[in-house]
């Protein structure tokens, strides 16, 4: 198959609109990251997402739609918290789980009773979904396990001749995921850190419990509430080790143990520190959005560059580093080590 390159011309997002009505596959621009998009009605459609992929068949897909008013149309019902956080956050990085209609096949929610919805704040993109007249189902636009994607280059890095197009949106603002909220429980569950900070949330719901697949290691086995969260994620082809502590005892650390091959990605405001160290920042630490923006294109173009092995620092804190923090954290399979207290 040929993969055509479009761009976000009226006359192209008709062309978009026209491939994802006659069941094609169709990478779509995102706030937070591409997303690989096909008719979220159509079964045989959806399954050529999981094919495209390599994605596992229990792993549901969210559902984006162009207007939260649409939310009536897929969702058996939709609670108060649902449109007090689309009238604030939407269109945006969030998506929330709800439960879902009989209309949306199983195939897209990977048997599950419920549906995650997203509206995005991209204009093209809602544009084609509107044009499309169906909701579009899309999960990130990159091989299942490696790092999403967030230029439309990455995509036809791993995408190129299995599906019909690509919509070049330029690269994405935020670059992590969006932030999942499970609202089928009887309090609020933050499944998945995003673009929206989950101090934002609790502000607004009042309460918000914090699934434990946020932040800690979970086994393979488990039963999780976003499927997706147990797998092996966001892993460039080195291996990756993050060196938490100071900026003198990482540069240390890494110093004693650098060897041919490895590379280190930091901030920008560390550069300095680890000079010799085949250093590359992706974003300030003084700046948390350019850190998320930029984590995703660090870790493919370190994979471009042969590294076997990444030294790899971590923001703290709060806000959009909790989702810069949870991404790096899967890329590393938790393999973390403190520099200030690791034996030297
Ligand atoms: O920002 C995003 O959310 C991007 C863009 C393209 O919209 N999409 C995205 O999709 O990240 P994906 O498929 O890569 O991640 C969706 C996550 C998976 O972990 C999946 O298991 C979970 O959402 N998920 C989807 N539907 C769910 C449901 N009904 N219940 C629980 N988790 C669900
Ligand atoms: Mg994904």
């Amino acid at each position: 198959m040929k993969t055509q390159l479009l761009s976000t011309t009226e006359q192209d997002l008709e062309k978009a609109a026209e491939l994802i009505k006659s069941g094609g596959l169709v990478a779509i621009p995102t706030e937070t990251v591409y997303g690989l998009g096909a008719n979220g009605l159509n079964p045989d459609a959806v399954k050529k997402i999981f094919e495209a992929k390599g994605r596992p068949q229990d792993n549901p897909l969210i559902l984006h739609i162009h207007d939260p008013e649409q939310l009536r149309d897929y969702c058996r019902e939709v609670p108060e918290e649902a449109w007090l956080l689309a009238e604030h956050f939407w269109p945006g990085p969030l998506t929330m789980i709800l439960p879902v209609r009989d209309c949306v096949p199983r195939t897209t929610t990977a048997g599950l009773d419920t549906v995650g919805m997203r509206c995005p704040d991209n204009a093209a993109t809602r544009e084609i979904i509107r044009l499309a007249g169906v909701p579009i189902a899309a999960p990130s636009a990159n091989t299942s396990g490696k790092p999403s994607t967030t230029t439309a280059a990455h995509v036809l890095h791993d995408m190129d001749g299995k599906i019909d197009a690509i919509v070049d949106g330029g690269p994405c603002r935020v670059g992590v995921e969006s932030t999942i909220v499970d609202l089928t429980g009887p309090v609020p569950r933050l499944l998945r850190p995003g673009g929206i900070g989950p101090e934002l949330l609790e502000e607004l719901l009042g309460a918000l419990e914090i699934d434990k697949a946020v932040t800690g290691e979970i086994a393979r086995d488990a039963v999780v509430r976003a499927p997706g969260m147990k797998y092996k994620h966001y892993a460039p082809a080195a291996e990756v080790l993050i060196v938490n502590g100071s900026t003198e005892a990482a540069a240390r650390y890494v110093r004693e143990r650098f060897q041919p091959g490895d590379a280190v990605l930091c901030f920008a405001e560390e550069l300095e520190c680890f000079a010799g160290l085949n250093p590359t920042a992706y974003g300030w630490e003084s700046d948390p959005a350019s850190l998320s923006a930029g984590l995703f294109d660090a870790l493919r173009s370190l994979d471009e560059g042969k590294v076997k092995r990444i030294f790899a620092r971590c923001p703290t804190g709060g806000g959009i580093n909790v989702a810069t923090r949870n991404r790096l954290r899967k890329s590393a399979g938790f393999h973390i080590v403190n520099a200030e207290t690791s034996d030297k």
